[in-house]
Protein backbone atom coordinates (compact mmCIF):
# COMPACT_ATOMS: atom_id res chain seq x y z
CA UNK A 1 0.00 0.00 0.00
CA UNK A 2 1.61 3.37 -1.19
CA UNK A 3 1.18 6.36 0.68
CA UNK A 4 -0.91 8.14 -2.39
CA UNK A 5 -3.49 5.15 -1.63
CA UNK A 6 -4.50 6.02 1.65
CA UNK A 7 -7.71 8.49 1.64
CA UNK A 8 -7.92 8.79 5.14
CA UNK A 9 -5.66 11.28 6.67
CA UNK A 10 -5.67 9.85 10.15
CA UNK A 11 -4.03 6.52 8.80
CA UNK A 12 -0.99 8.96 7.55
CA UNK A 13 -0.85 11.12 11.17
CA UNK A 14 -0.83 7.66 13.15
CA UNK A 15 2.26 5.84 10.86
CA UNK A 16 3.98 9.22 11.11
CA UNK A 17 3.63 9.19 14.45
CA UNK A 18 4.79 5.68 15.16
CA UNK A 19 8.03 6.43 12.65
CA UNK A 20 8.58 9.59 14.98
CA UNK A 21 8.32 7.29 18.40
CA UNK A 22 10.01 4.64 16.73
CA UNK A 23 13.44 6.75 16.14
CA UNK A 24 13.00 8.13 19.26
CA UNK A 25 13.47 5.04 20.61
CA UNK A 26 16.58 4.10 18.75
CA UNK A 27 18.22 7.26 19.71
CA UNK A 28 17.48 6.65 23.44
CA UNK A 29 19.71 3.58 23.04
CA UNK A 30 22.13 4.62 20.75
CA UNK A 31 22.59 8.13 22.17
CA UNK A 32 23.50 6.16 25.74
CA UNK A 33 27.30 6.28 24.55
CA UNK A 34 29.40 8.92 26.90
CA UNK A 35 29.35 7.45 30.34
CA UNK A 36 31.10 9.23 33.60
CA UNK A 37 32.01 7.17 36.48
CA UNK A 38 32.29 9.43 39.79
CA UNK A 39 34.84 6.56 42.18
CA UNK A 40 37.07 4.68 41.11
CA UNK A 41 37.34 1.86 44.25
CA UNK A 42 35.86 -1.30 44.49
CA UNK A 43 32.90 -0.58 42.30
CA UNK A 44 33.67 2.32 40.47
CA UNK A 45 36.32 0.68 38.81
CA UNK A 46 34.36 -2.56 38.31
CA UNK A 47 31.29 -0.32 36.81
CA UNK A 48 34.16 1.40 34.22
CA UNK A 49 35.43 -1.80 33.32
CA UNK A 50 32.08 -3.25 31.81
CA UNK A 51 30.75 -0.19 30.41
CA UNK A 52 34.55 0.10 28.45
CA UNK A 53 34.15 -3.29 27.51
CA UNK A 54 30.96 -3.08 26.18
CA UNK A 55 31.90 -0.52 23.50
CA UNK A 56 31.24 2.88 25.60
CA UNK A 57 33.75 5.76 26.48
CA UNK A 58 34.25 6.04 29.99
CA UNK A 59 35.07 8.77 32.26
CA UNK A 60 36.67 7.89 35.45
CA UNK A 61 36.79 10.26 37.92
CA UNK A 62 38.10 10.07 41.61
CA UNK A 63 39.75 12.54 44.28
CA UNK A 64 43.47 12.27 42.78
CA UNK A 65 46.05 10.78 39.95
CA UNK A 66 47.54 8.34 42.55
CA UNK A 67 44.00 6.67 43.59
CA UNK A 68 43.22 6.86 39.46
CA UNK A 69 45.88 5.01 38.69
CA UNK A 70 45.60 2.41 40.81
CA UNK A 71 41.73 2.05 39.79
CA UNK A 72 43.14 1.24 36.01
CA UNK A 73 45.70 -1.42 37.04
CA UNK A 74 42.96 -3.03 39.11
CA UNK A 75 41.08 -3.09 35.49
CA UNK A 76 43.92 -4.27 33.82
CA UNK A 77 44.49 -7.32 36.16
CA UNK A 78 41.02 -8.21 36.09
CA UNK A 79 41.08 -8.26 32.05
CA UNK A 80 43.80 -10.24 32.59
CA UNK A 81 41.97 -12.72 34.57
CA UNK A 82 39.12 -12.54 31.81
CA UNK A 83 41.76 -13.88 29.10
CA UNK A 84 43.20 -16.21 31.38
CA UNK A 85 39.19 -18.07 31.51
CA UNK A 86 39.24 -17.11 27.74
CA UNK A 87 36.15 -14.86 28.09
CA UNK A 88 37.72 -12.21 26.14
CA UNK A 89 41.33 -11.33 24.16
CA UNK A 90 43.98 -9.23 24.15
CA UNK A 91 42.65 -6.96 21.71
CA UNK A 92 39.37 -6.56 23.62
CA UNK A 93 41.57 -6.13 26.85
CA UNK A 94 43.48 -3.33 24.56
CA UNK A 95 39.70 -1.56 23.23
CA UNK A 96 38.42 -1.30 26.99
CA UNK A 97 41.61 0.11 28.61
CA UNK A 98 41.78 2.86 25.90
CA UNK A 99 38.38 3.83 26.58
CA UNK A 100 38.64 4.95 29.83
CA UNK A 101 39.95 8.00 30.72
CA UNK A 102 41.01 9.31 33.64
CA UNK A 103 39.77 12.91 35.87
CA UNK A 104 40.26 14.81 38.81
CA UNK A 105 38.19 17.54 37.63
CA UNK A 106 34.68 16.11 37.54
CA UNK A 107 33.39 19.56 35.48
CA UNK A 108 35.51 18.14 32.56
CA UNK A 109 34.36 14.55 32.41
CA UNK A 110 30.51 15.03 32.77
CA UNK A 111 30.55 17.90 30.41
CA UNK A 112 29.55 15.95 27.57
CA UNK A 113 28.07 12.83 29.32
CA UNK A 114 24.81 10.89 28.33
CA UNK A 115 25.10 9.12 32.24
CA UNK A 116 26.94 9.33 35.11
CA UNK A 117 27.15 6.59 37.56
CA UNK A 118 28.04 7.72 40.95
CA UNK A 119 30.33 5.21 43.27
CA UNK A 120 31.65 7.56 45.55
CA UNK A 121 32.04 7.03 49.04
CA UNK A 122 29.18 6.03 51.11
CA UNK A 123 28.15 9.07 52.68
CA UNK A 124 25.20 11.35 52.80
CA UNK A 125 26.60 14.83 52.59
CA UNK A 126 29.55 13.72 50.17
CA UNK A 127 26.74 11.85 47.60
CA UNK A 128 24.32 15.35 48.00
CA UNK A 129 26.88 17.59 47.12
CA UNK A 130 28.07 15.71 44.28
CA UNK A 131 24.86 15.50 42.83
CA UNK A 132 24.28 19.30 43.41
CA UNK A 133 27.40 19.94 41.41
CA UNK A 134 26.16 17.58 38.87
CA UNK A 135 23.43 19.09 38.38
CA UNK A 136 24.70 22.17 37.38
CA UNK A 137 28.16 20.70 35.10
CA UNK A 138 26.12 18.53 32.93
CA UNK A 139 23.87 19.18 30.29
CA UNK A 140 19.84 18.96 30.97
CA UNK A 141 19.38 15.85 28.87
CA UNK A 142 22.19 13.93 31.16
CA UNK A 143 20.64 11.09 33.35
CA UNK A 144 22.26 11.07 36.80
CA UNK A 145 22.24 7.62 38.79
CA UNK A 146 23.79 6.54 42.24
CA UNK A 147 25.29 2.96 43.10
CA UNK A 148 24.36 3.65 46.70
CA UNK A 149 23.99 0.59 48.76
CA UNK A 150 21.58 2.52 51.10
CA UNK A 151 20.76 5.99 50.65
CA UNK A 152 17.67 7.21 49.61
CA UNK A 153 17.56 7.47 45.95
CA UNK A 154 14.66 10.50 46.18
CA UNK A 155 16.46 12.49 49.16
CA UNK A 156 19.23 12.87 46.61
CA UNK A 157 17.42 13.41 43.47
CA UNK A 158 15.87 16.23 45.67
CA UNK A 159 18.71 18.51 45.65
CA UNK A 160 18.76 18.50 41.74
CA UNK A 161 16.33 20.49 39.30
CA UNK A 162 16.08 16.81 37.32
CA UNK A 163 14.21 14.46 40.16
CA UNK A 164 12.73 12.77 37.17
CA UNK A 165 16.09 11.90 35.85
CA UNK A 166 17.82 10.63 39.13
CA UNK A 167 17.98 6.90 39.33
CA UNK A 168 19.53 4.14 41.36
CA UNK A 169 22.17 1.68 39.43
CA UNK A 170 23.17 -0.79 42.05
CA UNK A 171 25.75 -3.10 41.12
CA UNK A 172 27.41 -5.85 43.17
CA UNK A 173 30.42 -6.76 43.87
CA UNK A 174 32.54 -7.71 41.64
CA UNK A 175 30.73 -5.77 39.25
CA UNK A 176 32.45 -7.65 36.36
CA UNK A 177 31.40 -10.82 37.70
CA UNK A 178 28.16 -10.61 39.51
CA UNK A 179 25.07 -10.36 36.91
CA UNK A 180 22.39 -8.33 38.98
CA UNK A 181 22.04 -4.65 38.66
CA UNK A 182 19.09 -3.66 41.18
CA UNK A 183 17.20 -0.17 39.54
CA UNK A 184 15.92 1.94 42.18
CA UNK A 185 12.77 3.97 41.31
CA UNK A 186 13.05 7.26 42.96
CA UNK A 187 9.99 9.03 43.57
CA UNK A 188 10.04 11.01 40.87
CA UNK A 189 12.32 9.05 38.30
CA UNK A 190 10.49 9.09 35.28
CA UNK A 191 9.20 5.88 33.48
CA UNK A 192 11.51 6.58 29.95
CA UNK A 193 14.56 7.10 32.12
CA UNK A 194 13.87 3.99 33.93
CA UNK A 195 13.43 2.35 30.36
CA UNK A 196 16.93 3.88 29.52
CA UNK A 197 18.55 2.53 32.27
CA UNK A 198 16.66 -1.02 32.34
CA UNK A 199 17.96 -1.17 28.58
CA UNK A 200 21.32 0.07 29.28
CA UNK A 201 22.01 -2.47 32.15
CA UNK A 202 20.83 -5.65 29.75
CA UNK A 203 23.30 -4.26 26.53
CA UNK A 204 26.35 -4.18 29.41
CA UNK A 205 25.48 -7.73 29.60
CA UNK A 206 23.61 -7.31 33.12
CA UNK A 207 19.95 -8.78 34.47
CA UNK A 208 18.47 -5.54 35.55
CA UNK A 209 15.76 -5.56 38.30
CA UNK A 210 13.32 -2.52 38.91
CA UNK A 211 12.57 -2.06 42.48
CA UNK A 212 10.94 0.71 44.47
CA UNK A 213 12.90 2.87 46.65
CA UNK A 214 12.39 2.39 50.48
CA UNK A 215 15.19 1.82 53.10
CA UNK A 216 17.49 -1.18 51.76
CA UNK A 217 15.86 -1.35 48.47
CA UNK A 218 14.83 -5.49 48.13
CA UNK A 219 18.53 -6.34 48.13
CA UNK A 220 19.59 -5.50 51.47
CA UNK A 221 16.18 -5.23 53.12
CA UNK A 222 16.22 -8.71 53.06
CA UNK A 223 20.08 -9.87 52.99
CA UNK A 224 20.83 -7.21 56.79
CA UNK A 225 18.00 -8.54 58.47
CA UNK A 226 19.62 -12.21 57.42
CA UNK A 227 23.05 -11.27 58.85
CA UNK A 228 21.73 -9.75 61.34
CA UNK A 229 19.98 -12.58 62.85
CA UNK A 230 23.06 -14.85 62.68
CA UNK A 231 24.86 -12.63 64.49
CA UNK A 232 22.23 -12.53 66.95
CA UNK A 233 22.57 -16.76 67.20
CA UNK A 234 25.67 -16.04 67.99
CA UNK A 235 25.45 -13.62 70.55
CA UNK A 236 22.88 -15.92 71.99
CA UNK A 237 24.84 -18.93 72.27
CA UNK A 238 22.81 -21.05 70.25
CA UNK A 239 25.70 -22.19 68.17
CA UNK A 240 28.78 -21.37 67.18
CA UNK A 241 30.56 -19.29 64.21
CA UNK A 242 31.72 -22.67 62.21
CA UNK A 243 28.23 -24.02 62.86
CA UNK A 244 26.06 -20.82 62.29
CA UNK A 245 27.56 -20.41 58.52
CA UNK A 246 27.46 -24.76 57.52
CA UNK A 247 23.92 -24.29 58.33
CA UNK A 248 23.71 -21.74 55.74
CA UNK A 249 25.93 -23.18 53.28
CA UNK A 250 24.72 -26.69 53.47
CA UNK A 251 21.42 -26.04 54.57
CA UNK A 252 20.21 -23.64 52.24
CA UNK A 253 22.90 -23.70 49.41
CA UNK A 254 24.21 -20.28 50.00
CA UNK A 255 27.72 -20.02 48.65
CA UNK A 256 29.42 -18.73 51.81
CA UNK A 257 27.98 -18.11 55.96
CA UNK A 258 26.06 -14.79 56.95
CA UNK A 259 28.57 -14.35 58.94
CA UNK A 260 31.43 -14.65 56.43
CA UNK A 261 29.80 -12.87 53.88
CA UNK A 262 29.12 -9.51 56.69
CA UNK A 263 32.95 -9.70 57.18
CA UNK A 264 33.37 -8.95 53.36
CA UNK A 265 30.98 -6.49 53.21
CA UNK A 266 32.68 -4.91 56.08
CA UNK A 267 30.67 -5.05 59.73
CA UNK A 268 30.79 -1.38 59.72
CA UNK A 269 28.62 -1.32 56.09
CA UNK A 270 26.53 -3.89 57.73
CA UNK A 271 25.97 -1.80 60.95
CA UNK A 272 25.06 1.48 58.65
CA UNK A 273 22.63 -0.34 56.51
CA UNK A 274 20.78 -1.25 59.31
CA UNK A 275 20.46 1.80 61.28
CA UNK A 276 18.85 2.88 57.95
CA UNK A 277 16.57 0.11 57.60
CA UNK A 278 15.57 0.96 61.88
CA UNK A 279 15.33 4.84 61.29
CA UNK A 280 13.38 4.70 57.87
CA UNK A 281 10.84 2.04 59.04
CA UNK A 282 11.07 3.01 62.72
CA UNK A 283 10.77 -0.91 63.43
CA UNK A 284 12.43 -2.63 65.90
CA UNK A 285 13.24 -5.91 64.26
CA UNK A 286 15.98 -4.00 62.22
CA UNK A 287 17.82 -3.21 65.55
CA UNK A 288 21.06 -3.59 65.17
CA UNK A 289 22.68 -6.98 67.25
CA UNK A 290 24.76 -5.30 70.15
CA UNK A 291 27.77 -7.83 69.46
CA UNK A 292 27.66 -6.35 65.75
CA UNK A 293 28.08 -2.35 67.49
CA UNK A 294 30.71 -3.94 69.82
CA UNK A 295 32.88 -5.49 67.15
CA UNK A 296 32.27 -2.36 64.76
CA UNK A 297 33.55 0.34 67.97
CA UNK A 298 36.09 -1.92 68.73
CA UNK A 299 37.39 -1.97 65.59
CA UNK A 300 37.03 -5.68 64.17
CA UNK A 301 35.29 -5.02 60.55
CA UNK A 302 36.02 -8.30 59.14
CA UNK A 303 38.21 -8.63 56.30
CA UNK A 304 39.12 -4.93 55.77
CA UNK A 305 40.45 -5.15 59.59
CA UNK A 306 42.17 -8.35 59.68
CA UNK A 307 39.51 -9.66 61.89
CA UNK A 308 35.74 -10.15 62.52
CA UNK A 309 33.93 -13.57 63.13
CA UNK A 310 37.17 -14.77 61.04
CA UNK A 311 40.58 -14.38 61.91
CA UNK A 312 41.71 -13.06 58.37
CA UNK A 313 45.19 -11.87 59.23
CA UNK A 314 46.63 -14.94 57.03
CA UNK A 315 44.71 -14.12 54.00
CA UNK A 316 41.67 -15.48 52.95
CA UNK A 317 42.09 -18.52 51.06
CA UNK A 318 41.53 -20.54 54.44
CA UNK A 319 38.85 -20.12 57.14
CA UNK A 320 39.80 -19.70 60.54
CA UNK A 321 37.64 -18.75 63.38
CA UNK A 322 38.72 -15.34 65.34
CA UNK A 323 40.00 -16.15 68.82
CA UNK A 324 37.17 -14.53 70.28
CA UNK A 325 34.62 -16.97 68.91
CA UNK A 326 36.75 -20.07 69.43
CA UNK A 327 36.14 -19.98 73.36
CA UNK A 328 33.45 -21.70 74.99
CA UNK A 329 30.79 -19.16 75.65
CA UNK A 330 29.87 -19.40 71.98
CA UNK A 331 30.09 -22.91 71.58
CA UNK A 332 26.44 -24.98 71.95
CA UNK A 333 25.20 -25.83 75.11
N1 LIG B 1 31.71 -2.41 48.13
C1 LIG B 1 30.58 -3.03 47.89
O1 LIG B 1 30.47 -4.27 48.03
C2 LIG B 1 29.40 -2.25 47.38
C3 LIG B 1 28.36 -2.94 46.75
C4 LIG B 1 27.29 -2.22 46.20
C5 LIG B 1 27.28 -0.83 46.31
N2 LIG B 1 28.30 -0.18 46.96
C6 LIG B 1 28.24 1.29 47.02
O2 LIG B 1 29.14 1.80 46.04
C7 LIG B 1 29.66 3.06 46.48
C8 LIG B 1 31.18 3.00 46.48
O3 LIG B 1 31.58 1.95 47.33
P1 LIG B 1 33.05 1.31 47.22
O4 LIG B 1 32.98 0.04 48.01
O5 LIG B 1 33.48 1.28 45.80
O6 LIG B 1 33.90 2.40 48.03
P2 LIG B 1 35.47 2.66 47.93
O7 LIG B 1 35.85 3.28 49.22
O8 LIG B 1 36.21 1.45 47.47
O9 LIG B 1 35.58 3.76 46.75
C9 LIG B 1 35.04 5.04 46.87
C10 LIG B 1 35.87 5.96 45.98
O10 LIG B 1 35.20 7.23 45.93
C11 LIG B 1 36.23 8.21 45.86
N3 LIG B 1 35.69 9.52 46.19
C12 LIG B 1 35.38 10.03 47.40
N4 LIG B 1 34.93 11.31 47.26
C13 LIG B 1 34.96 11.59 45.94
C14 LIG B 1 34.64 12.74 45.17
N5 LIG B 1 34.18 13.87 45.73
N6 LIG B 1 34.79 12.69 43.84
C15 LIG B 1 35.25 11.55 43.24
N7 LIG B 1 35.57 10.44 43.91
C16 LIG B 1 35.44 10.46 45.24
C17 LIG B 1 37.28 7.69 46.85
O11 LIG B 1 38.54 8.33 46.65
C18 LIG B 1 37.29 6.21 46.52
O12 LIG B 1 38.24 5.89 45.51
C19 LIG B 1 29.04 3.31 47.85
O13 LIG B 1 27.91 4.12 47.68
C20 LIG B 1 28.64 1.92 48.32
O14 LIG B 1 27.56 1.94 49.22
C21 LIG B 1 29.36 -0.86 47.48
Amino acid sequence: MTVDKIQNPDIIYTLIAFVIIFAASIKTTKSMEKIAVIGSGTMGNGIAHIFAQNGRKVALIDVSEDVLMKAIATITKNLDRQIKKEQIDEETKMRTITSISTFTDMGDAVKDADLVIEAATEKLALKLDIFRQLDQKCPPSTILASNTSSISITKIASVTKRPEKVIGMHFMNPVPVMKLVEIIRGYSTSDTVTRIIMDISKEIGKVPVEVNDYPGFVSNRILMPMINEAIYTLFEGVAGVDEIDTVMKLGMAHPMGPLQLADFIGLDVCLSILHVLHDGFGNPKYAPCPLLVNMVEAGHLGIKSGTGFYDWSQGTKELIIAPRFSDSQYELN
